[in-house]
């Protein structure tokens, strides 16, 4: 008994899974979560992260999904649809929207920095961080060198960046996606290995603990407003939600599975992999005498030092070449289920309202945003003292400033709208036909949704304003 629909669905509940953690789990765990921890000073952050996770995540991943199930359309079609449907306010429409927007925006510099990750793969398969035991040279100097070059060279880094916007495109425009849905099963487990061959490895650096300390124990004394502020903008960021990417994924979703479940799992997946991330990187910062605050070229740099150390493990076998290209590898691929899903609330909208074919929308959209990106790869060398905000009194280069606009207030303000809609304009009997639970934990989830998630999204900017 499905809603009729203009858009196909998902085979099952499987393919909605994989495709969702295929979108949730990304650079978002293993890049970002490490340097946004590092800038924000560590445990406090953490906490806060995981805090925005539960109770403002999880809900908004919730609603965002369930609405996209109601609308089956695109994120501003179903938002169009649910607010005739429910005589609601127009200005609701603002969520399809602010997604269209926003993901086509995220996707331009999440392109450029997965276009690292494949300069990688290249790099580790060249033996690049092979090193050799007779070199003077330390090992810090050689694979620090090897990320600033990169970073020095905007025509390299277009070459990469216009690769993996191809290879996105590719996908998402010839619609063959079921492959890469697929690749999502075994991807997770080996990643997940070579995170814990990482952690292993952590742990004969002599700092694990320090590392661990760092992560874990909260010192709330040095937790500043705007940190909070980028928890709860990284906690979005890493689960998809607040911009129609979710609710695009969720349209395609059958009615017979179980929203909550489902999320749930997605969401403790991808703090797993995050906080393994973590683990594994910050005994290598402290052992090697690196910046916590070293920012977006953190793992750049440490995961080949551990790479190198790794040369001798298994007699015989390049086992640093191995695992190094493995790990790049892993690490774009994980990227670009993560691009892809940017680009499909851009592409449905394009087919749907402007009457585009599938491949004519993801062209287009696919070409513009990759012009953007172009700003983003700027920023790390021709352009990284330009900030174009500068008279507002704010430094922010063009990489700075789309994530901070996208991750620190598009996802989390879209989420507050999307939870907001959900607990307050969509009845309550269809809330509980959607999210089958418990009735003890609906209760908890309505409250959640109609006042402790709305309340969380709002003292974390009002926070700001104080400290
Ligand atoms: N969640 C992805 C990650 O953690 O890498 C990034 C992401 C995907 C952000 C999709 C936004 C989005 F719409
Ligand atoms: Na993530």
């Amino acid at each position: 008994m499905n809603t009729p629909t203009v858009h196909p669905q998902w085979s099952s509940r499987l393919a909605f899974v994989l495709a969702a953690t295929g979108s949730a789990v990304g650079l978002g765990n293993i890049w970002k979560f490490p340097y946004v921890v590092g800038e924000n000073g560590g445990g406090a952050f953490v906490l806060v992260y995981l805090a925005c996770i539960f109770l403002m995540g999880i809900p908004i991943l919730m609603a965002e999904s369930m609405l996209g199930r109601l609308g089956r359309r695109s994120p501003v079609a179903t938002m169009q649809h649910l607010v005739t449907e429910q005589k609601a306010f127009k200005g609701w429409a603002l969520i399809g929207w602010n997604g269209v927007l926003a993901s086509a925006l995220v996707l331009s510099f999440y392109a450029v920095i997965g276009g690292w990750s494949l300069a990688y793969v290249v790099h580790a398969l060249s033996g690049d961080f092979t090193l050799d035991p007779a070199s003077t040279e330390p090992a810090i100097a050689v694979i620090g060198g090897i990320f600033s070059d990169l970073l020095a060279n905007p025509l390299e880094l277009l070459l990469w960046h216009s690769l993996f916007m191809l290879i996105v495109i590719g996908i998402v425009g010839r619609g063959v996606r079921q492959g890469l849905e697929r690749s999502i099963t075994w991807l997770m487990p080996m990643l997940f290995i070579l995170l814990l061959v990482l952690v292993g490895y952590a742990m004969t650096t002599g700092e694990f603990m320090r590392g661990v300390t760092f992560l874990f124990r909260p010192n709330f004394a040095d937790l500043s407003g705007q940190a909070m502020l980028a928890a709860l903008g990284h906690a979005a960021f890493t689960l998809s939600i607040g911009i129609g990417v979710m609710m695009a994924y969720g349209s395609y979703l059958p009615d017979s599975v179980n929203i909550p479940r489902t999320v749930i799992s997605i969401a403790l997946l991808d703090v797993v992999v995050a906080l393994l991330a973590g683990l594994a990187i910050f005994p290598i910062v402290f052992a090697e005498g690196l910046q916590v605050g070293e920012g977006p070229g953190l793992i750049f740099v440490t995961l080949p030092l551990a790479f190198a150390q790794m040369g001798d493990w298994v007699a015989g076998l390049n086992v640093s070449l191995m695992v190094a290209s493995l790990f790049f590898l892993l690490l774009a691929i994980a990227a670009i289920t993560s691009a892809i899903s940017m680009l499909e609330p851009v592409v449905e909208w394009l087919e749907e309202q402007k009457g585009l074919s599938r491949l004519s929308g993801t062209l287009l959209g696919g070409g513009v945003i990759w012009f953007v990106g172009i700003a983003t790869l700027l920023s790390f060398n021709l352009w990284d003292k330009f900030y174009p905000l500068a008279a507002l009194g704010i430094e922010r280069t063009f990489f700075q400033l789309f994530d901070f606009l996208v991750s620190n207030l598009m996802m989390p303000l879209g989420g507050l709208a999307i939870v907001l809609f959900a607990g307050w304009v969509i009845p309550r009997a269809t809330l509980e036909q959607q999210l089958p639970v418990s009735q003890t934990a609906f209760n908890l989830l309505y409250l959640l949704l109609r006042w402790i998630t709305p309340a969380g999204v709002a003292l974390v900017f009002f926070y700001q304003l104080i400290r």
